[in-house]
């Protein structure tokens, strides 16, 4: 099959007169772990929606597999594995009925099967027990478990770490690559929360009002640029004088340092234009970016 999971080419929806995605175009290929981000309201939602073939789009296409989904869809659902919202068990039921029912609407699964579904997201042990005594951690990677269920592919999950506390989010985080490895599956995984993202995504894109910030590897869009911290004095005058630079990205923090974003080749550049306007520079440290900081400074200035 080929190595283009999903591709969406001008994807656009308006909802009435509110444009909703704006002429996206996004590429999934074989074996990545793709972060979608975007704030609450971004679109992101309705982009996966559409993906699966649930919304139709006003213009534009997704295709799976492929396969335009808003004329094909039946054709690759079954190679596909979604949790789209905060899946709904039944609370006295256990794991394993609960994966027993979903599965028999929709052709079936042996206990073989569902216990190895159970065991990838760890919730073996728990199986018998009835789902409304499990932690919300646990019901999420039940929700995973059920996508996972009929061997697909490719899943996409959105936000599923909502609301989970830190320790729930991390075993989100340890499962994805995981389950990347062990059943060569590729990931979709749509996120408000960049450290999630920044962690696990060897992918990324970014959107805000339903248009593509960014697009590309997490790799190299923290590998851009330095994130340098400055501690100067007089800090204000530095201050003044670097954010005149267009080609430079500068914050304050505290009152002692500048943050800069530049390339290595700028660094000594920047340096001696400091001092030679009578700034003093005590303290020149090179820090690694986070891919937060990145976007903040990609989302102010564009
Ligand atoms: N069925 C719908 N009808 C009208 N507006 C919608 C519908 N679905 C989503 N929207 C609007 O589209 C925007 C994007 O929503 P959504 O895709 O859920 O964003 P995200 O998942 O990034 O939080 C929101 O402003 C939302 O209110
Ligand atoms: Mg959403």
């Amino acid at each position: 099959m080929n190595d283009l999971i999903l591709q969406t080419e001008g994807l656009t929806k308006r909802y009435g007169r509110r444009l909703v995605v704006d002429r996206l175009s996004l590429t999934v290929q074989q074996g990545d772990i793709f972060g979608f981000l975007g704030q609450n309201g971004a679109g992101k939602s309705t982009v996966l929606r559409m993906a699966l073939g649930l919304v139709r789009p006003t213009s534009g296409r997704a295709l799976l597999f492929g396969h335009d989904m808003s004329r094909h869809s039946l054709r690759v659902l079954g190679h596909v594995g979604a949790l789209v919202e905060a899946p709904a068990f039944y609370g006295n039921f256990s794991g394993f009925d609960n994966l027993r029912i979903l599965a028999a609407m929709s052709g079936g699964a042996n206990r073989k099967r569902i216990e190895e579904t159970l065991a990838l997201v760890d919730l073996l042990p728990r199986a018998a027990d009835p789902v409304s005594t499990y932690s919300h951690g646990m019901r999420q990677r039940l929700g995973i478990a059920q996508a996972l269920l009929p061997n697909p592919q490719f899943i996409i999950l959105d936000e599923p770490t909502d609301g989970l506390d830190p320790q729930g989010i991390r075993e989100v985080r340890l499962l994805l690559p995981r389950l990347r490895d062990e059943l060569g599956l590729t990931i979709l995984l749509c996120s408000h929360l960049l450290s999630e993202v920044e962690r696990v995504c060897n992918r990324v894109a970014n959107i805000d009002g339903g248009r593509l910030l960014y697009q590309g590897t997490t790799g190299n869009l923290i590998g851009q640029d330095k994130m340098v911290r400055m501690t100067v004095d007089p800090l204000e005058e530095a201050y003044q004088l670097l954010i005149a630079d267009p080609t430079l990205s500068v914050s304050r923090n505290g009152s002692q340092s500048l943050y800069v974003k530049m390339p290595d080749a700028r660094i000594p550049h920047v340096n001696a234009t400091l001092v030679e306007h009578g700034i003093r520079v005590t303290e020149l440290a090179v820090e690694r970016a986070t891919l937060e900081e990145v976007f903040l400074t990609l989302t102010t200035t564009m």
